[in-house]
């Protein structure tokens, strides 16, 4: 049997390349019954060096076809990031009948197009290209959009730090129509997107920006904005000093979401990795992969409109359930998961009123990663410290936390696999995502509380992996 997708460490339903090294998602769209996921790659290391397109197609998002590389370096340069869109009424000229058409940077910051006549399987460059020259060091990860109310193209564009947008009848011509900077979070922007959400009746506008050095877990994260935006300009609704996170881990960067999704849904999708440590990290033959996909939603909370992420559905399709409980108080620091084990896990908490319990996973004998509830100060934290490998890097070895606000009750929603956890709290308000370099036999599961836990419900599930036959290699009840 192939041991690739076996190896320590291989997350097992999270994409991941077969071999060398990913970052960025790109051009995410859903086109004639595919959901297209392009990347930055580099095929020839498990380090970043010159950029190429990898590609991969999935009918439901929850299993993936490896296709060949979309987009290799040319005279101009290597393939920084960008996104693809649907050009239906061929304003480019490029897609007699309509086509997809690449908006992407090249590595000289300088903007370039590719487009496909086959429905996104090969890609030609555009003769023309670069489309839109340079202006500085920092010019670079287009994210373009058809606006309907100015019937043009729209393009933002991360630039030092701040975002700039453009305009375009035809993907081809691009005109200078505004810029946006908030000026608190410090250093350099990346990969920004601007998504519409309909909030009773109103087109409501999220700027989502990834910042590099500034994050809620150090350094790296991914931020938004709540905001107007009239074709031209995006106007923010907090002052500058309100800071929103999408994520509060260390290891959710360059997330965007895909065009044309089924139902008008934004599905998001981020690199599961942080640029302080992503050449360092010890996987083979690999090195990177991607989030869950997340529904995202604009909520009204006490606090205003917020983003708030909920795991796409489709994934229930792996569950294998390992417990699933009703109504029961687990006494003082005993253990409510007590005989189950697993790396590839799904846990659903709901508890009766927020109240103080600890969380340990991918525990072994040595290391263990714990996640802590406080309730009299509303946070959780992530503490991975003594994950398993953390000497790879100075910054991996790190403890993290972020306000969980609770109503009445408390619900905690949680995934792990080999090498990562994603947490979803306060109805997908808090989330939390981290790698974990854990060996494979460090499987083990605890829940205990310093007082009763009044738990509503609790379910446990092992999830079967994504790539080949459905098994649960790792995933036992004793
Ligand atoms: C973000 C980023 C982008 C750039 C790409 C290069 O992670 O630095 O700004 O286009 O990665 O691989």
């Amino acid at each position: 049997m192939s041991t690739l997708y076996r190896e320590p460490y291989r997350p097992q339903f999270h994409f991941s390349p077969p071999a060398f090294w990913l970052n960025d998602p790109n051009g995410l769209v859903y086109h004639k019954g595919f959901f297209h996921l392009f990347y930055q790659h580099h095929p020839f290391s498990t380090q970043w060096g010159p950029m190429h397109w990898g590609h991969a197609i999935s009918p439901d998002l929850v299993h993936w076809q490896h296709l060949p590389i979309a987009l290799y370096p040319d005279a101009i340069a290597a393939i920084f990031s960008g996104g693809v869109v649907f050009d239906a009424d061929n304003t480019s000229g490029l897609v007699p009948g309509g086509g997809l058409i690449a908006v992407f940077s090249y590595a000289n910051q300088t903007q370039g197009l590719a487009f496909s006549r086959d429905d996104g399987l090969t890609w030609e460059k555009y003769s023309g290209n670069p489309v839109m020259p340079a202006h500085g060091e920092h010019f670079r990860d287009p994210h373009v959009f058809w606006h309907t109310p100015t019937r043009r193209w729209v393009m933002s564009l991360a630039v030092a730090d701040c975002v700039h947008f453009y305009t375009s009848p035809n993907l081809r011509h691009w005109e200078f129509a505004g810029a946006f900077s908030a000026g608190h979070v410090a250093g350099l922007w990346e990969v920004p997107s601007l998504l519409p959400f309909e909030v009773e009746g109103k087109t409501v506008w999220v700027l989502l920006v990834s910042v590099l050095k500034a994050g809620p877990a150090g350094s790296g994260g991914l931020q938004y904005f709540i905001g107007d935006f009239d074709g031209h300009l995006f106007s923010n609704h907090h002052p500058p000093d309100t800071v929103l996170w999408a994520d509060f881990g260390p290891d959710n960067y360059a997330a965007v979401t895909f065009h044309n999704a089924p139902h008008n849904r934004h599905i998001l999708l981020g690199w599961m990795n942080n640029w302080e440590y992503a050449n360092a990290l010890p996987t083979r033959p690999w090195n990177g992969s991607m989030t869950l996909p997340r529904l995202l939603r604009l909520e009204k909370t006490p606090a205003g409109l917020r983003l708030c992420q909920t795991p796409y559905p489709e994934f229930r399709k792996l569950r294998h359930p390992l417990l699933i409980t009703t109504t029961h108080t687990v006494p003082a620091g005993d253990n409510a998961l007590a005989g189950l084990r697993g790396k590839t896990i799904e846990l659903v908490l709901e508890l009766f009123h927020p109240q103080d319990f600890t969380l340990v996973v991918h525990q072994g004998a040595v290391y263990h990663t714990r996640l802590t509830y406080d309730a009299a100060r509303g946070t959780i934290e992530v503490d991975r410290t003594r994950c398993g490998d953390t000497a790879f890097h100075p910054a991996f070895a790190r403890l993290f936390s972020a306000p969980l606000p609770a109503g009445a009750g408390l619900k905690l929603h949680l995934f792990l696999d080999e090498s990562c956890l994603e947490l979803f709290g306060a109805e997908g308000q808090t989330v939390i995502t981290a790698l974990l370099l854990s060996a494979p036999e460090d499987a083990g599961l605890e829940l205990t509380a310093p007082q009763p836990l009044a738990i509503r419900h609790l379910e446990v599930y092992a999830l079967h992996s994504i790539w080949g036959a459905p098994h649960s290699p790792h995933a036992t009840a004793l």
